[in-house]
């Protein structure tokens, strides 16, 4: 099995300055940086948008992993992938038009960056089958999107044995990201299931000793 992939959330960090030292903290242990985006429409909380992520690309190396909690992902891959990010994440709610949701997840594969989907809480598994060949990374969130520090919802762990068989059973590449309420007792689970990706905010940012945090997850 390939080795668990940690990945802290900007979103506890409340200014530009705030993830920057955060970042420039967690770079030897993290894997990825997980960039929370949202507009307030999507969700009611807003963060950032692709201009201060031009700005965290500029003082990281880490992989920028950006997850769109936006109405119109169409409208602005383009904008994120030219500021920086190596995965980009929209979500399946987000599109009337799944046609549409097909033509992203290609486009994003075009641009040079990993194609990822996510589904809330109350969307299944099923419901994204067909799109499953256009994705690098599914993220299944265990919380509802739009804010951190929320508890992990235990029904994510059946999904993550569901698309770990498909996984299995079709031999595809596909990496099973989950977001939401992770501490060491859940991602021990997590991993034991199937994981390859675990999304950390709270757990990580708000420990004494955040490295420490990191590699207690893992
Ligand atoms: C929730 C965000 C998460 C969040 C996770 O809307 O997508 O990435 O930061 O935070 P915790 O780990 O505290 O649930
Ligand atoms: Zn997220």
């Amino acid at each position: 099995m390939d080795k668990l992939l940690i990945a802290p959330s900007t979103d506890p960090a409340k200014t530009v300055e705030d993830i920057i030292e955060f970042v420039d903290e967690i770079k030897n242990d993290a894997d990825l940086l997980h960039c929370d985006i949202m507009d307030g429409k999507f969700v009611e909380s807003k963060t950032f948008s692709y201009d201060v992520l031009k700005i965290i690309k500029e003082k990281t190396l880490l992989p920028l992993d950006v997850h769109l909690m936006i109405e119109s992902p169409s409208k602005f891959i383009k904008k994120y992938f030219q500021s920086g990010a190596n995965i980009i994440t929209v979500h399946f709610e987000a599109y009337k038009d799944k046609k549409k949701l097909i033509k992203d997840l290609k486009k994003i594969r075009k641009l040079g960056a990993l194609s990822g989907l996510s589904i809330k809480p109350k969307t299944a598994v099923e419901e994204i089958l067909t799109y499953i060949v256009y994705c690098d990374i599914i993220l299944i969130m265990s919380v509802e999107p739009g804010k951190s520090g929320q508890k992990f919802i235990e029904q994510t762990y059946s999904k993550v044995i569901e698309l770990n068989k498909i996984k299995k059973d079709f031999n595809i590449k596909l990496k099973i990201e989950i977001d939401g309420g992770i501490n060491p007792s859940v991602s021990k689970k997590l991993k034991e299931f199937g994981a390859d990706i675990l999304v950390s905010g709270s757990y990580v940012y708000n420990s004494k000793n955040r490295l420490l945090a990191i590699n207690d997850l893992r």
